[in-house]
């Protein structure tokens, strides 16, 4: 299975996040160890759209900090604090963060000096934040309507999958 990871880019990306979706599911589905599910789907993503940064970072309600989860990339910030940068600001408010430009946003952390544009999306289960999808570009505002909608729908899953995983 791993080695025939194809999702074909040449219709574009709302077509490929189709096919992407179907893939991801045949992954994690029958495969109850979250580290597991949240690194492939790290390398589906991440070798799919050859993004420069792709992963997790995890809530540690005790320490109220992000810690890094699987992911596929440069090395990151191990730990990211409540109330700076783009993944805390996904966390507080419960909602997606799209940053066009990581320049432009007060408190941003830049594990990487190459990363441009970055897309956060909060895991939300039973009410609560339990982690967060990170993904970075070295592109500017590279991401869209169809790469929100897309990687949601990801989330989406992992969250209704959250509970039964160990
Ligand atoms: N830029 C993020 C930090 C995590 S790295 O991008 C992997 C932030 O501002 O929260």
């Amino acid at each position: 299975m791993a080695e025939d990871w194809h999702i074909d880019l040449s219709a574009g990306r709302p077509a490929a996040y189709k096919e992407l979706h179907r893939s991801i599911l045949a992954l994690i589905d029958g495969e109850a160890s979250r580290v597991a599910n949240l690194a492939n789907v790290s390398a589906a993503l991440f070798s799919t759209f050859g993004w420069h940064w792709v992963g997790f970072y995890l809530v540690d309600s005790e320490a109220e900090e992000l810690v890094l989860g699987p992911f596929q990339g440069p090395v990151a910030c191990t730990r990211l604090h409540m109330g700076k940068g783009v993944c805390a600001a996904a966390w507080l408010r419960q909602e997606l963060v799209n940053v066009p430009d990581v320049e432009a946003f007060p408190g941003h952390v830049a594990c990487s000096s190459l990363t441009r544009s970055e897309l956060v999306i909060p895991i939300v289960v039973e009410g609560k934040v339990a982690g967060v999808l990170d993904i970075d570009s070295i592109e500017p505002a590279d991401f869209d309507d169809a790469d929100e909608a897309g990687l949601s729908a990801v989330v989406r899953d992992i969250e209704s999958r959250w509970s039964h995983w160990k």
